[in-house]
């Protein structure tokens, strides 16, 4: 493993695991393939662009000819798969998107890949292929049963990973990673959302009765896990990379609210999200039998996290224009109108 091939990297998870590997490995040369949608942002890549050992190239996991180009070039011997359209939201609003980047592009990149002779493919998937869990956690064994249309898209990619090592004997690996903060995560999925809202003292649009819960995973803790099983994890399995740290959204809500010193007056009940997975939870005993170890607790990662985005206003309210605009008053307006808060429904108390 020497040159590696880092798909979707000019993303959140991507370009923090790009800046990891840099630094953890001065014998590796990293190449960041990436279409640069609206999540795409060479800001997040800033801190290695003068790095020898970095290189970037736009383009689309789903274009045959750009793929194989990209691989000749910097003879990639390794590929990470971070490409994908991410927002579950948005996957409820237009899915061609996903199943154009999270499924067939999935399958164009290990088609390439085989043929390039590619010695280890890593996919980076997600807990919500599963499915919703009331009780208990799901192992690496558990049907798939997709609730969203961005879910169903990863788990699409995911059976063609598994069915190119079955078929072809490629040397694939796959991670299922819980939800992920911290730096760079674009301001759409919740945590950066409502910070960032918050800091600007705008109200907190949560979906339904914000009892749902989430299983909350430090981006460097993912990072890492996603460096063990890239190394050490065995030809054609699949390994859970949880946080470890459930919360309800109203808490979780709450918890931001507090360290910005901001009200929960700021919290405003709205519609739902269709299809809304209740909980997510991970058994990561697999992973934990590789050594796998979390380095961070979850308050220092939030706290740190609040920091960051307190400290870099020049990379989000850049973001927060134009095109983020049209996407909030589509996902947001009408919700926002027919609003309670916190007060009304005495809910949050
Ligand atoms: P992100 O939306 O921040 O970044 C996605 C990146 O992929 C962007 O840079 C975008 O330009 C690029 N991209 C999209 N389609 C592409 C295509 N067809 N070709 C090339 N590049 C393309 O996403 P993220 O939150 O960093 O997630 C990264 C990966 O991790 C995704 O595969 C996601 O499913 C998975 N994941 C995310 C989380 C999470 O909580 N964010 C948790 C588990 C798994
Ligand atoms: O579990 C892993 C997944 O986590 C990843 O695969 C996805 O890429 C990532 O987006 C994330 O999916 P979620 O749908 O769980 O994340 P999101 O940040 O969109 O929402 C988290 C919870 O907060 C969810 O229960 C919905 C709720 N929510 C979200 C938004 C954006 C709200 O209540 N209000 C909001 O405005």
């Amino acid at each position: 493993m020497k040159n590696l091939l880092v798909t979707g990297a000019a993303g959140f998870i991507g370009s923090n695991f790009v800046r990891y590997m840099i630094h953890k490995y001065p014998d590796y040369n990293v190449t960041v393939f990436d279409k640069l949608t609206y999540a795409g942002n060479l800001d997040n890549l800033k801190p290695v662009e003068d790095n020898p050992r970095y290189a970037f190239v736009h383009g689309d996991i789903a274009e045959r000819a750009a793929v194989r180009a990209a691989l000749a070039a910097h003879d990639i011997d390794t590929i990470v798969n971070f490409a994908a359209e991410s927002h579950v939201d948005r996957s409820i609003m237009d899915p061609d998107a996903f199943i154009h980047s999270n499924s067939f592009g999935v399958y164009v990149l290990l088609d390439e890949g085989l043929k390039a002779g590619i010695e280890r493919f890593h996919q980076v998937s997600t807990d919500e292929v599963y499915g919703s869990i009331k009780e208990g956690f799901f192992k690496e064994g558990d049907p798939f049963e997709p609730n969203s249309p961005y879910a169903a898209s990863k788990a699409g990619g995911e059976l063609m990973v598994r069915a190119y090592h079955i078929t072809h004997g490629m040397n694939t690996v796959i991670t299922r990673g819980s939800n992920t903060f911290g730096p760079y995560q674009y301001p759409e999925k919740v945590m950066p959302f409502f910070l960032t809202e918050a800091l600007d003292d705008r109200p907190l649009p949560l979906y339904g009765d914000g009892m749902q819960v989430r299983d909350w995973l430090y981006v460097d803790d993912h990072c890492s896990a996603i460096d063990l099983v890239l190394h050490e994890g065995e030809p054609g399995e699949a390994y859970n990379v949880g946080g470890e740290h459930e919360m309800h959204n109203i808490d979780l809500t709450r918890a931001l609210l507090q360290i910005l010193g901001k009200p929960e007056s700021l919290i405003r009940f709205v519609a739902d999200r269709p299809g809304h997975d209740g909980r997510y939870a991970l058994d990561c005993g697999k992973l934990y039998s590789l050594g796998f170890e979390h380095s961070f607790s979850f308050e220092s990662a939030l706290a740190a996290t609040v920091e960051w985005y307190k400290a870099n206003e020049w990379w989000w309210r850049k973001i927060k224009t134009g095109e983020y605009l049209e996407y909030y008053k589509k996902q947001y307006a009408e919700r926002m109108a027919k609003a309670q808060s916190s007060d009304s429904t005495g809910s949050a108390d």
